[in-house]
């Protein structure tokens, strides 16, 4: 970390962490974030689903919810940036506070709710980006009733501007999403929006995120359907209600948790889905990864590709680059000529 960074990085833990948040996409956006581009190499450079990244670190929805950054944010180091959620229409999301530091745990938790500019707004930001693998968190209204309605149209409406999409079915924060990650619910779902997808030509890879929260048999509902609706991948995991372990004094916050108590939970459901997927379907691995070797963990355990959020609220946004450069190191120490060797030798 630069010492700009690590002073702005003190600056901004005392003030409101969602004006933290704002500033510092402002201070990416007036160029004082890392320049380098994406830190790539022979080893670093893999697939997920098809689609080429420079290597699989990368940022996890809710960072940069309405593509205001995309271009400093990809220049900054990481392999690839999921922007989002997008609903199709703005909303101002849950009252504030609605973000909160949990300093002693090294965790976050949010009860945002999905505020965003709307499909429109974003898609007029995204039609003007640069190069760079972008993906789309798609989201619905928190007052529509017809939620499968509202993924087909954000994907109708953004595909031709980003690289892949994620039917987010997995976030607390709007009243009864999660439900749609039951096999009745999700079935459905999944049957209007990769009929969206197939109208749209499926060239693009459609992924679906889930809940840490889930037993093995929903995972196990879950990963039949994925497969089922030919879908590109599964994203695991979202944040959970979980509050075991933790010391700080926000910890009884309503919402999502985040970071590093959410780490283990996450690992697992990655070793789960892998078994009950055989390897057939690419995963995407996030929820509390903070180090290389917590990335390198959760590809051996079958994840294609990583991503994070909160840790950076701790380390700045060259974490990921960093993160994607010790992890060359560790798969050379290994032997491992390219990450996609090391997917899933764990499991
Ligand atoms: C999120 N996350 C999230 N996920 C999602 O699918 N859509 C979203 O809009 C958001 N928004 C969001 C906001 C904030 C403030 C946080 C901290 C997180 C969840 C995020 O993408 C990720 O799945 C979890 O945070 C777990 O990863 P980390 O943060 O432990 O690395």
């Amino acid at each position: 970390m630069s010492l700009i960074e690590q002073a702005g990085l003190g600056a901004l833990r005392l003030i409101d962490p969602e004006r933290a948040h704002r500033l510092a996409l402002a201070a990416l956006n007036a160029g004082l974030g890392p320049k380098g581009g994406p830190v790539t190499s022979a080893r670093l450079a893999t697939q997920v689903a098809g689609l080429p990244l420079p290597n699989p670190v990368g940022i996890a929805a809710g960072f940069d919810k309405n593509a205001e950054a995309v271009g400093p944010i990809l220049a900054a180091g990481p392999g690839f940036l999921e922007i989002g959620a997008v609903t199709p229409r703005p909303q101002p999301g849950n009252p504030r506070p609605r973000l909160f530091r949990l300093a002693q745990d090294r965790a976050a938790i949010n009860r945002f709710g999905f505020n965003n500019q709307g499909m429109e707004a974003v898609g007029r930001r995204l039609a003007a980006r640069g190069p760079g693998v972008v993906g789309v968190n798609l989201g619905a209204n928190k007052d529509t009733t017809d939620k499968a309605e509202d993924y087909a149209a954000v994907l109708a409406h953004l595909y031709p501007f980003a690289d892949f999409f994620t039917v987010n079915v997995s976030s607390p924060n709007t009243e009864r999403l999660r439900d749609l990650q039951g096999r009745a619910a999700l079935d459905r779902l999944l049957s209007r929006v990769t009929g969206q997808w197939a109208d749209l030509g499926r060239a693009k890879p459609l992924f679906l995120k889930i809940a840490p929260d889930l037993t093995e048999a929903e995972l196990a509902d879950i990963a039949e359907l994925a497969e089922g609706h030919a879908l590109s991948g599964l994203i695991a995991t979202n944040t959970t209600l979980s509050r075991e372990g933790l010391r700080s004094p926000r910890a009884t916050e309503a919402g999502g948790l985040s970071g590093a108590p959410l780490k283990a939970r996450a690992q697992a459901v990655t070793v789960s889905l892998r078994r009950l997927t055989g390897g057939r379907l690419p995963l995407i691995g996030v929820g509390g990864i903070a180090t290389a070797e917590d990335a390198y963990a959760r590809i051996r355990a079958g994840a294609s590709a990583v991503q994070l959020y909160t840790a950076m609220v701790y380390a700045g946004i060259s974490l990921p680059g960093r993160i994607a450069r010790g992890l060359d190191a560790l798969l050379a120490r290994d032997g491992f000529g390219s990450v996609a060797e090391a997917v899933g030798v764990d499991g």
